[in-house]
C-alpha cells in the first residue's frame, strides 16, 4: 500500500471500517523505503530503531495450526481476546493464576469454565523460570504468537513496575528463547504521554519489544474502555447528578468496546499491516468530552439533565497533600499515585497526540467496530454493571 501521508486509512475486511494507522517514519517514503530500520518519533525526538522482522506471512496458512498464548488472559479484555481467538479456530492456551480475577476469587476449575474452547494452564509471571516450566512445559511447547494483556491491576507504583513490566517482559524472554514469532500487546494510549508510573512501565517495555529483532510485534494502544466510562450510569439513573472536573470538556476519548477491541488484536496476528506497528485505536463515532457523555445519559434515560462541576484544582490540591504525605510514609505511594491518575484521566484526552504541539487529535485517532457508547449505556441501564466492575483499580486505569 502506497502511503500518502503520516496517517494512512487502510480498508478492513471484518466490521465496518477503516483502520488508520500511523506512520512512524519522519516521512512516508523513509519508512517504505527502509528495509533494516525505521525511524519513530516519541516525545518529540526522533529514535531509530531496528526494525523487526516481518513474520505474519510464516505463520502455518490454517487458524487451527497456529499455536497462540494468551496471557493476562482473565482481564477484562483478555477474555474476549481469547474467546475471539477461539472463536476463530486458533489453538489457544490460556496461561492463568493459580487464584485469578478480581481479588484472585477464582479457582483453577473457575478459570477453565471460563475459557471451555483453550487449554489453559496455570501459573506466574514473577519469574521466566515459572513461565518456563508452566506455560512452556521446560520447552515441551511451543507457540506461534503471544498475545499478552497482562497488567497491573491497582495501578500502584510497585505493582506496575512488576506486571506492565517485569511480567510481560519474563514472557517475552521465554516466548524469544522458545522460538515464538509474534507478540502482540495491549497496551495503552496514554503511553504517549508518561507522566504515571504504570505508562512509564509499559513504555520501557513496548521500547524493549520494538528493539528485538527475532520477534515481530504489534503495540495495540487503545483509548478508553467503556467499563472506564459506565460507572455513573446507575447513580444518575438513581436521580444522581453526572459528576465531572472543569466544564466537563477538559478531555474527551472515542470509547471501545470490549469485543470490537478484541477482534482488533486478533487482526494483529493475521494482518500484515498491522504488523510491526504501534497501533492508536478508538471505537466508531466521535470523540467525546465528559460533558457530551453526560448529556447523552440523560438523553437516554429521558431524564433532566443535572451536572455537577468540580474544579480541577481540588485534585492538584489532594495530590499535593498525599504526595507530602508519601515522602513520610512509604505506603503513601500509592495513595498519590491513585491521585495522580484520577488527576490524569480528567484533564488528559485518551486520542492521539500531536507531538510537536502537544494538541489531541480526534480526527488522527482511528476508528474501528460497530459497538457504541450510547447502546452500551442504554445496555447497563436495564441489566446493570454486572461483569464491567473495575475490580481492584483504585481508579481508571
Ligand atoms: N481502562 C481503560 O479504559 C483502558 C484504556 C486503554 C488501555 N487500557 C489498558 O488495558 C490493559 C488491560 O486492562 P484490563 O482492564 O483488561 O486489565 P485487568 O482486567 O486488570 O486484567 C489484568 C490481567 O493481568 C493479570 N495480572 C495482573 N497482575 C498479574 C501478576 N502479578 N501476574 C500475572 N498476571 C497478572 C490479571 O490476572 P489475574 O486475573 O490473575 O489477576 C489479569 O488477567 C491495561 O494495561 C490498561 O492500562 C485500559
Amino acid at each position: 500500500m502506497r502511503a500518502t501521508s503520516s496517517l494512512t486509512m487502510q480498508k478492513n475486511n471484518s466490521a465496518t471500517c477503516c483502520v488508520p494507522r500511523r506512520q512512524f517514519s519522519s516521512s512516508s517514503k523513509s519508512s517504505l523505503s527502509s528495509k533494516n530500520h525505521h525511524h519513530r518519533r516519541r516525545h518529540g525526538m526522533t529514535r531509530v530503531v531496528p526494525k523487526a522482522v516481518a513474520n505474519t506471512a510464516n505463520l502455518p496458512s490454517e487458524n487451527k495450526d497456529v499455536k497462540v498464548l494468551v496471557v493476562g488472559a482473565t482481564g477484562y479484555i483478555g477474555k474476549f481476546v481469547t474467546n475471539e481467538l477461539c472463536s476463530q479456530g486458533y489453538d489457544v492456551t490460556a496461561y492463568v493464576r493459580p487464584r485469578s480475577g478480581i481479588g484472585g476469587k477464582n479457582t483453577e476449575a473457575d478459570a477453565k469454565k471460563l475459557f471451555t474452547n483453550a487449554k489453559v494452564e496455570f501459573g506466574t509471571c514473577g519469574s521466566m523460570e515459572d513461565v518456563e516450566k508452566n506455560a512452556f512445559k521446560d520447552g515441551g511447547e511451543k507457540y506461534d504468537v503471544v498475545v499478552s494483556c497482562l497488567a497491573s491491576r491497582t495501578g500502584g507504583v510497585k505493582d506496575s513496575w512488576d506486571v506492565d513490566y517485569q511480567a510481560t517482559k519474563n514472557v517475552l524472554d521465554v516466548a524469544r528463547k522458545n522460538g515464538t514469532k509474534k507478540f502482540v500487546l495491549l497496551s495503552a494510549i496514554c503511553v504517549q504521554k508518561p507522566l504515571l508510573t504504570f505508562q512509564k512501565a509499559k513504555l520501557k517495555f513496548e521500547e524493549e519489544l520494538e528493539k528485538c529483532e527475532d520477534i515481530s510485534y504489534s503495540i495495540v494502544r487503545p483509548t478508553a474502555f467503556f467499563k472506564s466510562l459506565a460507572g455513573q450510569v446507575e447513580s444518575v439513573q438513581k436521580g444522581g447528578p453526572y459528576v465531572m472536573f472543569g466544564d466537563g470538556q477538559l478531555a474527551s476519548c472515542k470509547p471501545i468496546s470490549e469485543r470490537d477491541l478484541a477482534k482488533y488484536m486478533a487482526e494483529c496476528i493475521r494482518d500484515a499491516s498491522l504488523e510491526n506497528k504501534v497501533l492508536p485505536i478508538g471505537g466508531p463515532g466521535k470523540a467525546l468530552s465528559a460533558l457530551e457523555q453526560g448529556t447523552m445519559l440523560f438523553e437516554l434515560l429521558e431524564m433532566e439533565p443535572k451536572f455537577v462541576k468540580v474544579p480541577i484544582e481540588i485534585m492538584d490540591t489532594v495530590i499535593k497533600v498525599l504526595d507530602f504525605f508519601a515522602g513520610f510514609f512509604g505506603n503513601m505511594t500509592d495513595a498519590a499515585e491513585f491521585g495522580k491518575i484520577g488527576r490524569y484521566y480528567a484533564a488528559e484526552s485518551m486520542l492521539v497526540m500531536d507531538e510537536k504541539t502537544g494538541e489531541y487529535k480526534a480526527d488522527e485517532t482511528p476508528s474501528y467496530g460497530t459497538d457504541t457508547l450510547r447502546d452500551f449505556f442504554k445496555k447497563v441501564s436495564v441489566e446493570g454493571l454486572a461483569g464491567q466492575e473495575l475490580g481492584d483499580q483504585a481508579v481508571f486505569k
